[in-house]
């Protein structure tokens, strides 16, 4: 289905663990020499290790976070692998010759928690450059509204009209069985999952005023109609869609959402940071 997102091949330094060693390379610096050391940090290096801390929320449940995070079993659009290799050290302290730990991503701009830019399912927008890059940050950024969605049913006009969102509600996170089900935690993709219908989503663009669109699973449109319900949201640019939202541990209601794709040039999706604040 074309729906298939091009692979995108991301290098990003992973970021050095304190110990004995230099911090980090700066540009330039070789392997030979490293210049960037931060070396009095050396003292701490005979400390026990800390364990890390994993968290859903912070400053006391102030800040949500409904990101999944990433991982070889997390689904994938259309695959039974998962998320398998997203993550590799490509170099090694542990191999002597690295100053630092190194590591590749790859991954879909489409996996996990992530936003759709206009050119995902328009040529002439891909063309035109309306990538993730273009996105409002000012959408992206601002009051949401968290709503759960009748367990019984794909999200179809008659569900939409239901949901009795108030007019100036600009964005929407939409809580579904998808979540219930847990679905993003089944490595194997699930067709079954709920999504708008084509209706559902032409019933949004034309009684409410909303411009952002949160989903608990892969994608906005129901899997049978998944490309018309993309079409509808994205035909005018009116509106940000946000896939794969963690929404299990947050209580419906109004919150402020930060959400932050990263700034891919020339990306029709993007993985993104998002977070709900009390
Ligand atoms: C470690 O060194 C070996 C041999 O040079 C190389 O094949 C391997 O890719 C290196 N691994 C890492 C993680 O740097
Ligand atoms: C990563 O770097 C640390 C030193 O900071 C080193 O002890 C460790 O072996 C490295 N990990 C791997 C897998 O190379
Ligand atoms: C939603 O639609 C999918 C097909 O796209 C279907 O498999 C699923 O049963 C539907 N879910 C509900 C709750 O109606």
């Amino acid at each position: 289905m074309e729906l298939l997102p091009f692979f995108l091949l991301l290098l990003i330094g992973a970021t050095a663990v304190h110990s004995n060693e230099p911090a980090y390379p700066g540009h330039g610096a070789t392997e030979a020499e490293p210049t960037c050391g931060l070396k009095e940090e050396a003292a701490a290096a005979a400390a026990p290790v800390p364990v890390p801390e994993r968290r859903e929320e912070f400053d006391g449940g102030r800040i949500l976070d409904i990101s999944h995070y990433y991982r070889e079993d997390m689904p994938a659009f259309e695959s039974a692998e998962g998320t398998p290799g997203f993550l590799r050290l490509a170099r090694s302290m542990r191999n002597g010759s690295d100053i630092a730990n190194f590591s590749e991503l790859r991954l879909t701009a489409h996996s996990g928690t992530h936003v759709d830019a206009p050119g995902h399912v328009f040529e002439h927008y891909y063309d035109a450059g309306f990538d993730v890059d273009t996105l409002d940050l000012a959408v992206l950024n601002g009051p949401a509204l968290l709503v759960d969605v009748p367990r019984d049913s794909n999200i179809t006009a008659d569900v939409m009209e239901s949901l009795h969102i108030p007019k100036g509600v600009r964005r929407v996170l939409f809580r579904t069985l998808n979540t219930d089900r847990k679905l993003m935690w089944k490595k194997e993709f699930d067709a079954s999952y709920v999504g708008f219908m084509e209706d559902g989503a032409h019933w949004l663009i034309d009684n409410t005023d909303i411009q952002l669109v949160g989903v608990d699973y892969l994608s906005v449109g129901a899997y049978e109609e998944c490309i018309p319900a993309h079409l509808v949201f994205l035909e005018k640019r009116e509106v940000i869609l946000v896939e794969a939202l963690n929404l299990e541990h947050v209580t419906a209601g109004i919150y402020t959402l930060h959400c932050l794709p990263l700034r891919l040039r020339g990306a029709e999706g993007s993985p993104a940071r998002c977070i709900l604040i009390k």
